[in-house]
């Protein structure tokens, strides 16, 4: 698939069907999120990949608009360091990066992901287990379209703002 046409057809999916993803799908998922560049080309990531139900159930719990993950076929958690407590310089750069890299490739491979936003990091950190010094701000789900047209039918109108409002050239 061109990149273009990749980036015009994405969209959200929430609705998945019942089955895991291929293998080799979830490997180049993954691969995608690794390759992405980032500042100072630090990579300060990790995946965590969730594909059992019950680990997917709990994590529909982190927050008010997760719960669909319960139905995904894969999440994907993107755990960055945090030894201070706060987020490094950059990092929501470099995960934006790693994420999309993940969403487009999916795509790509016939495959819909949501990115999800955590709510409840102290819930998110016990079922996922990573360290105290690492957090975790987002999750992306993934599947097979519970609708196949979803990776073919345009978005609604004016679900984007115009290019007109958006860009302001030479100076605002
Ligand atoms: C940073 C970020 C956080 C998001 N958090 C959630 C979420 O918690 N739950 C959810 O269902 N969708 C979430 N979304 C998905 C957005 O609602 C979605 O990208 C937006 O509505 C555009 O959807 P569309 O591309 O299908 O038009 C999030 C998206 C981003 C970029």
């Amino acid at each position: 698939m061109d990149v273009l046409e990749a980036i015009g057809g994405l969209r959200v999916v929430r609705r998945y069907q019942d089955r895991p993803l291929e293998a080799a799908h979830l490997e180049a998922i993954l691969n995608a999120g690794r390759r992405a560049s980032s500042s100072k080309n630090r990579q300060r990531w990790d995946f965590v990949v969730v594909t059992e139900r019950a680990g997917l159930r709990a994590l529909s719990e982190v927050g008010p608009y997760a719960g669909h993950v319960a139905d995904a076929a894969a999440a994907i958690a993107l755990v960055f360091p945090s030894p201070t407590g706060e987020k490094p310089h950059s990092t929501s750069w470099d995960l934006g990066l790693a994420a999309q890299n993940m969403i487009l490739a999916a795509w790509s491979l016939g495959i819909g992901s949501c990115p999800i936003t955590v709510y409840e990091p102290e819930l998110a950190r016990r079922i996922l287990g990573y360290p105290a010094d690492h957090e975790c701000e987002q999750l992306l789900t993934f599947g097979y379209p519970a609708d196949p047209e979803d990776l073919s039918r345009p978005l609604r109108g004016g679900r984007r703002r115009p290019l007109g409002d958006v860009v302001h050239r030479e100076r605002w």
